[in-house]
């Protein structure tokens, strides 16, 4: 594996996706898809709706197995034959169905799929499916079957606990990977998917494209609603615009200008992080953490602490881990002794024992705080931008971790750009006032799951419909080509 790669996946799980306030889209409802709102076609007959080939296969296996395992004209002690013989039929053929493949592996999307729609099928034939397991949530964005391959970028760290709270939550997940596999998917069962977990450019190209979206014409396509669209960053991104856009971060209160609308999804990082224990302060070394996985990020106007000296005022070492770009000809600052490129788990064994992770402004939003926070190391962030004239409204405070500066001491140190003095006290405190794990209480499992069910239980459809209502009376958006 390319090492840098490694480094950029795995070190400080950096989000891929540009950092881009996408300027809201023009609200656009391509005719076709309008039509099915306007004058809603009727459901298409019976015969051509998947859930019910599922149901109908099923009741035909039953009633075969009856006719061929019994011998109806004796009429012979027929009811108990005909559960028992039934019922072992349709396990012995629900056995060949999605068999389990690689059933030690955990890795591979496809793999993934058949063991959940082996067991989908196996509940439906016996009668023993789980509260949520019939609702079926179809996850799109490549991230998702990213993730289990190990990829650890923030948008797969987000992507894995979204996964892990459906199936904590007992949703059957589906991986469709882009349209193409989505559409593939989609058809086979559309009545029973509750939501597609997407990505905005696939979901803005699967709205423009009557072979992907659901119309008159095509009935068992995507019907726009059902898709939400996940985006790391502010502003929209998705056709129907911010109210389908998933945020990883509390947009809807950090960037209201343009995402008081998004859906405040989250993630978190509770699961994995639990499974590490945490080192005890008094074992820990004297060391504090600097957060910088580049060289590069030591330079420029989003470097936090410029004329800053690293030369600690009072005894504690200085790590880091980071790369020489090849563009950069300076030293690093003075004071910080450089492991370079670690592997994720030794990334993950420095900052467990640390007393501290200093912030240097970039790269924003990265899950690597929450990781530090949840292993019992307080994190300084960074405020880049603030108003001059209110320094203390939070409000107007642009951070390193937007999400975190809400935080306060002895878990979060918001800390001003250039402020020297300031970030030296802020690691004197953390120093003297070491902390337990600390889980963000909006970032736990168990809020995320709070927001995810209600996610995918809400009445997107009725959603929908308002705001077509509105496209017609405002006149503001496209409501039909045709
Ligand atoms: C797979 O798992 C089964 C049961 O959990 C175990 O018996 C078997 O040895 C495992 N196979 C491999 C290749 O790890
Ligand atoms: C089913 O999902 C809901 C959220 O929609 C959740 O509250 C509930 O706990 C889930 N049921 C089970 C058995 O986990
Ligand atoms: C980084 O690499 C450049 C070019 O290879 C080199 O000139 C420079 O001295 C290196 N800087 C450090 C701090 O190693
Ligand atoms: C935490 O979540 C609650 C409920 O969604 C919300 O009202 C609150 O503003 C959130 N806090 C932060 C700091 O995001």
């Amino acid at each position: 594996m390319d090492h840098t790669m490694h480094w950029r996946g795995e070190h400080e799980h950096e989000p891929e996706g540009n950092e881009e306030n996408d300027p809201a889209y023009e609200l656009l409802l391509p005719g076709e898809h309008t039509n099915t709102y306007r004058d809603r076609p009727k459901r298409p007959p019976w015969y051509k709706r998947s859930a019910y080939i599922l149901l109908c296969a099923a009741a035909l296996l039953f009633i075969s197995t009856v006719l061929y395992t019994i011998d109806v004209f004796s009429g012979y002690s027929l009811r108990k034959t005909l559960s028992s013989a039934s019922s072992n039929y349709v396990g012995s053929v629900v056995s060949h169905l999605w068999p389990e493949g690689m059933a030690n592996r955990t890795d591979n999307w496809e793999n993934e799929n058949s063991k959940t729609m082996h067991a989908l099928f196996k509940c439906l034939a016996n009668g023993g499916c789980g509260e949520n397991q019939t609702s079926i949530v179809l996850l799109s964005s490549p991230h998702f079957k990213d993730s289990i391959a190990g990829h650890t970028s923030g948008e797969d760290i987000w992507a894995i606990s979204i996964l892990l709270s459906l199936k904590e939550m007992g949703y059957t997940a589906v991986y469709a990977p882009h349209n193409s596999e989505l559409l593939r998917t989609y058809r086979q069962y559309p009545d029973l998917v509750k939501i597609i977990i997407s990505e905005g450019s696939d979901a803005e190209s699967c709205f423009k494209d009557p072979q992907c979206t659901k119309t008159k014409d095509h009935p068992l396509g995507i019907p726009a609603w059902k898709m939400l669209a996940m985006h790391f960053w502010t502003g929209s991104s998705h056709p129907l615009g911010n109210q389908w856009t998933l945020s990883p971060e509390n947009f809807p209160l950090l960037s209201p200008g343009n995402s008081k609308d998004n859906v405040y999804l989250g993630y978190s990082v509770e699961r994995a992080c639990k499974e590490i224990p945490i080192m005890p302060m008094d074992e820990r070394p004297n060391q504090g953490f600097v957060y910088g996985k580049r060289l590069d990020y030591f330079f420029g106007k989003d470097f936090a602490w410029e004329g800053v000296s690293f030369v600690p005022p009072f005894p504690i070492q200085l790590v880091a881990g980071f790369s020489n770009d090849s563009s950069v000809l300076s030293p690093p600052p003075e004071g910080i002794d450089n492991m370079g490129v670690m592997p994720k788990h030794r990334f993950y064994e420095h900052l467990g024992m640390s007393r501290v992770l200093i912030g240097i402004g970039r790269p924003v939003l990265s899950p690597t705080p929450y990781d530090a926070l949840c292993m019992g190391v307080p994190f300084i962030n960074p405020i880049m931008h603030w108003d001059k004239k209110k320094p203390d409204d939070r409000s107007k405070w642009e951070a390193q971790h937007d999400g975190l500066k809400y935080e306060s001491p002895p878990y979060v140190y918001n800390v001003k750009k250039g402020d020297g003095e300031g970030l030296w006290k802020a690691v004197k405190d953390a120093l003297d006032h070491p902390i337990d794990r600390y889980i963000v209480p909006n970032m736990t499992m168990a809020s995320l799951g709070a927001r995810l069910g209600a996610l995918v239980e809400k009445d997107w459809k009725s959603q929908a419909e308002q705001l077509l209502e509105l496209r017609k009376k405002t006149g503001k958006g496209e409501v039909s080509r045709v």
